[in-house]
């Protein structure tokens, strides 16, 4: 199937609904484009997965997508992105491949002095990836990565608002947050479905909430201008989405989330 054909959708994954939080982006920089996202819900959660097993699942999402053409792809996932991104684009020279990541470099480019903490999941935080990551843009900043299993499930079920998600982050947030935290990275794409709750939670417009996607986005973009394969002006795209879950659901909780965010 070749993938250079201005036309053909650009392919987006993650391992469920959140890197629909990537594709909102996506569809505000560049609206004429046409989207096929797939959603791997089937197999979620993938960051409690050891690296391999997220590895081979990515890459079944990408062929999968690859065979119906796409002319770019998106790695919607900062777990399949630190797992295989690197291999990705050693398998697909000829397609434009951006994966998300923690947005750490902005993060400590503005900071403060004051403490940063990343929220992302366990297998993300445990990637070589992102210890690089850390390591390149740390510095002396206070940065302190704090794993959240669980937290995903939340957004897969639909639920963005509720007193469990407060116990939850009375348990794995609180106990790291000080008088003095300045910024909080989304680093998960399902994560910026709980932004309002977690400002609410929070109690203090002082603390920044960021997370990767309009970064993101922006470099697809870039990347799709580069090879001749952005559609500048015309009619509004179209948005397909695709789900390894075999009923309806999560398909329905997809658009759910398009229907409030986008
Ligand atoms: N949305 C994914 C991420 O950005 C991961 C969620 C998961 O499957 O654990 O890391």
């Amino acid at each position: 199937m070749r993938n250079d054909d201005v036309n053909l959708p650009i392919g987006f994954m993650d391992s469920g609904l959140g890197g629909l939080s990537v594709l909102i982006e996506a569809v505000h920089e560049m609206p004429s484009e046409d989207y096929l996202y797939y959603g791997d819900s089937a197999n979620a959660p993938y960051g409690t997965k050891p690296q391999e097993e997220i590895k081979r699942l990515t890459y079944d999402v990408v062929r999968k997508l690859m065979d119906k053409g796409i002319k770019g792809l998106a790695v919607a996932c900062n777990t399949a992105t630190g797992a295989a991104v690197r291999s990705l684009r050693e398998d697909y020279p000829e397609l434009p491949i951006v994966g998300i990541e923690p947005a750490i470099k902005p993060a400590v480019e503005s900071s403060r002095g004051g403490r940063i903490i990343v929220l992302a999941t366990p297998m993300t935080i445990a990637q070589e990836k992102y210890k690089d990551l850390v390591k390149r843009f740390k510095g002396e900043t206070d940065l302190l990565s704090v794993p959240c299993p669980g937290l995903m499930e939340f957004v897969e079920e639909g639920d963005l608002d509720s007193p469990e998600l407060d116990q939850y982050f009375e348990k794995h947030l609180k106990p790291y947050l000080t008088a003095d935290t300045e910024t909080i990275v989304l680093g998960c794409t399902h994560y910026p479905f709980i932004k309002e709750h977690l400002r609410a939670y929070l109690k203090n417009d002082g603390i920044r909430i960021i997370d990767g996607s309009s970064g993101t986005a922006r470099e697809l973009k870039r990347r799709l201008k580069e090879k001749g394969l952005l559609k500048e002006g015309g009619h509004k795209g179209k948005i397909t989405m695709e789900n390894s879950d075999p009923g309806k659901e999560m398909l329905e909780r997809g658009r759910i989330l398009l229907e409030r965010f986008l």
